[in-house]
C-alpha cells in the first residue's frame, strides 16, 4: 500500500503545491490534498493544522506544507506534539532535516523557490533516512 502524504498550502504556495501533488503521485505516494484549491487569499494556519494533526495522530508518517516564506506554516505545524516541521530552501537543508532532525513535515518557502528547486527538495527529503545515533538523543530532547 502506498504511503499517504497530507499536503497543504496557502495562496502563496498553491501553484507549487499543485506540481508537488503530481510529483508525489508519479513517485508512487498517495497525496492527500488538504487545500487550498485556488490562488485566492487564505490564512496559512487553516492548512497547517489539518496536515500537522494527521502527523500528530499517526494517521500519516509525514506531511508537506507550503506558504510564501515557509515560516507561518512551520510556526503553526510545530505547535503539534511530535511534529517536527522543517523549512527547507535547498536540497541539502532538506536532506539534513531528515538525517539529523528526523523532520516529519517538510515546509517549502514557495515564493523563494523555482518549481525545479521545489521538486528537487521534495525528492531529496522523501528519500533521506534519519541517521539516529547521537541525533536520536538530541531529537528526544526537543519536547519540553
Ligand atoms: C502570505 O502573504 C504570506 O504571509 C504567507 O504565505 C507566509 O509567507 C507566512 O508565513
Amino acid at each position: 500500500m502506498s504511503e499517504v502524504i497530507p499536503i497543504g498550502a496557502d495562496h502563496a504556495g498553491f501553484a507549487l503545491k499543485e506540481r508537488l501533488v503530481q510529483e508525489l503521485r508519479a513517485l508512487g505516494y498517495e497525496p492527500l490534498d488538504l487545500g487550498t484549491h485556488s490562488a485566492e487569499s487564505t490564512d496559512y494556519p487553516d492548512f497547517a493544522h489539518p496536515v500537522a494533526e494527521r502527523v500528530e495522530r499517526g494517521d500519516a508518517r509525514r506531511g508537506v506544507l507550503l506558504c510564501g516564506t515557509g515560516l507561518g506554516m512551520a510556526y503553526a505545524a510545530n505547535r503539534h506534539r511530535g511534529v517536527r516541521a522543517a523549512v527547507a530552501w535547498t536540497p541539502e537543508v532538506a536532506r539534513l532535516s531528515r538525517a539529523h532532525n528526523d523532520a516529519n513535515v517538510l515546509v517549502l518557502p514557495a515564493r523563494f523557490l523555482t518549481e525545479a528547486d521545489g521538486l528537487e527538495i521534495l525528492r531529496t527529503w522523501l528519500a533521506e533516512p534519519f541517521e539516529g545515533g547521537r541525533h536520536a538523543r538530541r531529537v528526544t530532547k526537543i519536547e519540553p
